[in-house]
């Protein structure tokens, strides 16, 4: 008797084996489906809401997770507030600004050029007016010269962008919009990992030229 229990058992535990391992794409044996699987909602069913949408608006102030919102607008208040307040958060090394350099190069260069020049190999009209970051002329946003912008002006322009460069947010995640600033203002002529201190001027000469 104890013999013939042990086969059934067996044979019971080898079918069950057998069955969970028969289809790559099943899910398995589910004992108890409502704990894993919450009632689902069907489109085009009416849940008698008041105004009978099935697909509900999320609710207000509400953000998908892991975002983080930008708190400064797109007009001459939130440039001035952005470049007066937004620090870089990284703690920089010559790794980051490395790295910033690279996605620099992918990000910004075919427009702003290497050297950030505005030499890049986009060659049209509307991106005829690329200006240098090394520029001294006060003809920019606040009234600032290319050389002067903010580590946060640049990230906001990073974010939202300017006429012809469009916004950049949705290409590029927060950490590395950073150390393209970074890289950037070593394009200017200062060294980021020391505040900003401008370079001195030997330094700045052996890295100009194309
Ligand atoms: C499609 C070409 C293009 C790309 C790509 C581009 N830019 Fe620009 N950028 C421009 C142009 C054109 C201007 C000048 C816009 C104007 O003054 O109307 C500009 C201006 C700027 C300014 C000056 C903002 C100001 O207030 O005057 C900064 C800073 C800047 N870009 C940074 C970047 C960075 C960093 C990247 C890469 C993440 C980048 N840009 C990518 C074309 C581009």
């Amino acid at each position: 008797m104890k013999h013939l229990k042990k086969t059934v058992f067996a044979s019971m535990l080898a079918s069950v084996v057998m069955v969970a391992c028969s289809d790559p794409n099943s899910p398995g044996v589910e004992f108890m489906p409502d704990m894993y699987r919450s009632a689902a909602i069907e489109p085009y069913v009416d849940y008698n809401y008041p105004d009978s949408a099935t697909s509900r608006l999320t609710p207000e102030n509400t953000i998908p997770r892991g975002y983080k919102p930008y708190p400064y607008e797109n007009n001459d208040e939130g440039l001035t507030a952005a470049s007066e307040n937004l620090k870089n958060p990284l703690n920089l090394t010559e790794k980051s600004i490395a790295e910033g350099k690279v996605l620099y190069t992918s990000f910004c260069a075919h427009c702003h050029g290497k050297e950030g020049k505005g030499e890049g190999s986009i060659q049209n009209a509307i991106y005829g007016a690329v200006p240098s970051y090394l520029d001294e002329t006060p003809n920019r946003r606040l009234g600032k010269s290319m050389k002067e912008l903010t580590e946060g002006h640049i990230y906001h322009t990073i974010v939202h962008g300017l006429n012809a460069m469009g916004p950049h947010s949705s290409l590029i995640r927060e950490n590395d919009r950073w150390k393209i600033v970074a890289y950037v203002q070593t394009l200017q002529g200062k060294d980021p990992l020391n505040a900003d201190q401008p370079v001195s001027e030997e330094e700045d000469s052996t890295e100009s030229e194309n």
